[in-house]
């Protein structure tokens, strides 16, 4: 299936990046500013992480086809809890597993499974059709490259190794998570970098044309307003 495939119902926007540049922060407000679905196409592959986990699956290497079965087998759905609480849960066959993917190891997990070919593969479909269902603001990996190569705009968001070790410990402490110490967080980081990239399929890399902004050194809200500069005179709304 190619994204010309499903009709596109509104705008799409791509945000891709590596761990810890504010993707997901930044993708959360610019959605509620602009009015558009946040797609966390991350979270798809931490549940499949989960799902893995689960089974034991990650303790002898994965094995590709039957990690691919699972992906194509599971059913995965975003839904708002309640207008009290509208950020997005994502559910796998029936279960909220929102808080479970957002642990050190379904990290390391998500990244190692999303090299193989029949995952991404998996999951291709669905990211395309929840970001054609409306005016869209998709964040992963490959989103500007592989999965909305024809997105009406696209961001490549950076920041130093150091500065997203930095932010992950603050957020972690924030939520009352315990935290690694710096070098095991940086550490972390350049593993899921180096596997990210230099993977074969979909590798983690700048579309040509997406505008690339090096957070280290803005705030939240300078990235917001830039970003959000830049898609209102994209879509000349
Ligand atoms: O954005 P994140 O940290 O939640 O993503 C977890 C892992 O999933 C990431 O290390 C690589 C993989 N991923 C991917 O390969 N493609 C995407 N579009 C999104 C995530």
């Amino acid at each position: 299936m190619t994204a010309a495939a499903i009709p596109k119902r509104g705008a799409v926007v791509a945000i891709d990046g590596p761990a810890g540049t504010g993707k997901s922060s930044v993708t959360k407000r610019l959605a509620e500013l602009l009015h558009f679905v946040h797609v966390d196409t991350g979270a798809l592959y931490r549940s499949i992480a989960l799902l893995c986990a689960r089974l034991g699956l990650d303790r002898e290497g994965y094995d590709e086809g039957l990690v691919t079965e699972l992906a194509r087998k599971a059913h995965l759905e975003f839904k708002r809890r309640s207008d009290l609480n509208p950020a997005n849960r994502i559910f796998v066959n029936g279960e909220d597993v929102t808080e479970l993917i957002r642990t050190p190891e379904i990290s390391m997990g998500a990244s190692k499974i999303s090299a193989i070919p029949g995952v991404r593969a998996a999951l291709l479909g669905l990211q395309r059709s929840l970001g054609c269902a409306g005016d869209s603001i998709l964040e992963g990996r490959d989103i500007g490259t592989v999965v909305f190569p024809d997105a009406d705009a696209k961001f490549f968001l950076t920041a130093s190794v150091e500065e997203r070790a930095k932010r992950r410990l603050s957020e972690m402490e924030a939520q009352g998570k315990d935290p690694p110490s710096y070098q095991e967080m940086k550490r972390q980081i350049a593993q899921r970098d180096k596997q990210d990239s230099e993977r074969e399929i979909a590798p983690l890399r700048k579309a040509n044309d997406a505008v690339e902004i090096d957070t280290s050194r803005l705030t939240l809200d300078e990235v917001v307003e830039r970003m959000a500069g830049e898609i209102r005179t994209r879509l000349g709304r």
